[in-house]
C-alpha cells in the first residue's frame, strides 16, 4: 500500500502564530512546543486517529501524552460521562461514586488501603510528598535522574533532557534551577542515578534518618528503562529499614503496565502510589493510594488536602467506566502482545533503513532513542547518549507520513491500536524511513 504523505501544514502554522499573540508560544503546555514541522492544531479525534485543521489524518500514538489508553472518544467512557452530565457535574459535596471508585482502586491495587482524589498528576505527587514529610517529620526527598514527576517544586529537577547528574551520589544535595535565574524553592531534594543499589545504600548510610521518601516512576518513561532484578525490592527494604516512605509515581505507568499498577507488576508494595492520566481515560482525575495511617493524616487535618475540583463527578464517572474496560480479561494480553510485536517490527524497519535508532518497549510504553539498537539501557547516562535530533527528525518524517508521535520519540500504544491500525502504521513508517534515506 502506498500512503499519501501529509504535505500541508500551513493551517496549523498560521493558527499557532495567531494564538501566540495571546498565548506565549501558541501552545498551553511546554511539551507541545517541540513538535515538528509545527505543533499540530487538531480539529477532532476518534479512536486511533486525530485530524488536523489542514485536513490531515494521523494514526495517533501521542494519545494525549498517556491518558488515552482506550483511544479517543471510547464509547463506554463517553456514555458514562454523558449520563453523569444529565445529573450535574460539580456538587461541592461528597457523592456516592467517589467511594465506589476508591473501593474499586483498593480492590485492584496491592498497596491501596485508602485513596484520595485530585485532578492532575503534578498535584497528586505534591500531595504524596507532603504526606511523606508530615508522616516521617523529615524533609529530604530522593528522586532519580531523568525521571519526571510533574512540574511543581521541588521535583522538577533532574528531569528528562537535563544533563545527567551522576555526581549526585557523592554530593547529593543538588541545586538545579527549573526557573532560570531563580533558586529552587526547596532544595531538600536528592537526585540519584537509576538502577544503582550502591548509590541508595551509600546515601541511606549517611542520611538515612533525614529522608522522608524515595519517589520513582518504577519504569522511567524516558527510555522505558526496566529496573534491574531485585533493585526495586532492595529499595523497598532500605526505605523500610530507615523509616522512609517509598512512593511509586504511576502517573504514566498506572494501568499502562497492568491493572494492579506498576507496583503490582513488579511485585512490590510501596507506601504510596500516585495515579493520574489513564485513570480518567482523558478526564482530569488523579489519586494517591496507599497506607491508611499515612493517608489518614489528611482526615486529621495534619495535612489539609483540599481542591475545588477534587472528585469531580464527570471525571469519577469516566474513571469508573475506564476501569471496567481495563478489567476485561483480554485487555492486557492484547495490549502487550500488540505493543511487543509493533516495537519489534519497528526496530526491524529502522534497522533495514540503516537509521541509528533503538526501540525500547516495556508493556504499553515505547521509546525511540537515537542510539544503536544494541546499546545498553540501564540508567539515565545511557539514555542521555541518545541523539535527540535523530529522534526529532524521525518523528517529523512520521508526522509527514500520517503517524503522530512525540518529538522525543515516545509512543503510547492504546487498545484502539488493533492489528490493522498497527500494520498501516508500519507501512507508513517504512515510507517515512525511505523519505529519510533517499
Ligand atoms: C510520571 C509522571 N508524574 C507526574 C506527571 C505530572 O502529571 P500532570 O501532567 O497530569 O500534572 C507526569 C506527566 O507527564 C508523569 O509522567
Amino acid at each position: 500500500m502506498r500512503c499519501k504523505p501529509n504535505s500541508a501544514f500551513s493551517g496549523s502554522i498560521a493558527a499557532i502564530a495567531a494564538a501566540a499573540r495571546f498565548i506565549p508560544s501558541g501552545v498551553t503546555s511546554a511539551a507541545r512546543m517541540a513538535a515538528k514541522p509545527t505543533p499540530l492544531v487538531i480539529e477532532r479525534a476518534e479512536g486511533a486517529h486525530v485530524f488536523d485543521i489542514d485536513g490531515n489524518k494521523y494514526i495517533d500514538f501521542v494519545m494525549g501524552f498517556g491518558p488515552l489508553l482506550l483511544g479517543h472518544t471510547p464509547p463506554a467512557v463517553t456514555k458514562a460521562v454523558q449520563r453523569q452530565l444529565q445529573k450535574g457535574f460539580l456538587y461541592g459535596s461528597a457523592h456516592s461514586n467517589e467511594a465506589v471508585l476508591a473501593r474499586r482502586l483498593i480492590d485492584i491495587l496491592p498497596c491501596a488501603e485508602k485513596v484520595i482524589f485530585s485532578n492532575t498528576g503534578s498535584e497528586a505527587v505534591h500531595i504524596a510528598i507532603r504526606l511523606a514529610r508530615a508522616f516521617t517529620k523529615r524533609r529530604i526527598v530522593v528522586k532519580f535522574e531523568g525521571q519526571y514527576h510533574g512540574w511543581f517544586d521541588p521535583v522538577c529537577y533532574g528531569t528528562p533532557g537535563q544533563v545527567p547528574l551522576v555526581a549526585a551520589a557523592e554530593s547529593p544535595r543538588v541545586h538545579m534551577q527549573a526557573t532560570a535565574g531563580i533558586p529552587p524553592a526547596n532544595t531538600d531534594m536528592i537526585i540519584l542515578p537509576w538502577n544503582n543499589s550502591a548509590a541508595i545504600d551509600a546515601l541511606f548510610e549517611n542520611h538515612g534518618g533525614e529522608i522522608a521518601a524515595v519517589i520513582m516512576e518504577g519504569i522511567p518513561q524516558a527510555g522505558a528503562i526496566a529496573p534491574n532484578s531485585d533493585y526495586i525490592m532492595h529499595m523497598r527494604e532500605v526505605t523500610r529499614t530507615h523509616g522512609a516512605l517509598m512512593i511509586m509515581d504511576e502517573v504514566i505507568t498506572g494501568f499502562r503496565m497492568g491493572l494492579g499498577g506498576i507496583h503490582g507488576a513488579l511485585g512490590v508494595k510501596p507506601d504510596l502510589c500516585v495515579l493520574g492520566k489513564a485513570l480518567g481515560a482523558g478526564f482530569a482525575i488523579s489519586a494517591v493510594a496507599g497506607r491508611d495511617e499515612v493517608l489518614s493524616l489528611t482526615g486529621r487535618k495534619t495535612m489539609p488536602h483540599m481542591g475545588t475540583f477534587n472528585g469531580h463527578a464527570l471525571h469519577v464517572s469516566a474513571a469508573l467506566a475506564a476501569l471496567a474496560c481495563y478489567s476485561e480479561p483480554d485487555f492486557y494480553p492484547h495490549l502487550y502482545s500488540r505493543s511487543e510485536r509493533f516495537a519489534r517490527q519497528l526496530q526491524g524497519i529502522v534497522d533495514e533503513a540503516g537509521l541509528t535508532l533503538k526501540v525500547s518497549q516495556t508493556g504499553a510504553l515505547i521509546s525511540i532513542l537515537g542510539l544503536p539498537a544494541d546499546s545498553p539501557l540501564t540508567n539515565y547516562t545511557d539514555l542521555h547518549a541518545s541523539n535527540p535530533a535523530t529522534v526529532a527528525d524521525f518523528a517529523e518524517a512520521l508526522i509527514r507520513h500520517g503517524v503522530n508521535i512525540q518529538a522525543r520519540g515516545t509512543l503510547m500504544p492504546a487498545s484502539v491500536h488493533d492489528d490493522a491500525v498497527l500494520d498501516e502504521s508500519l507501512t507508513r513508517i517504512r515510507q517515512a524511513c525511505a523519505s529519510l534515506t533517499t
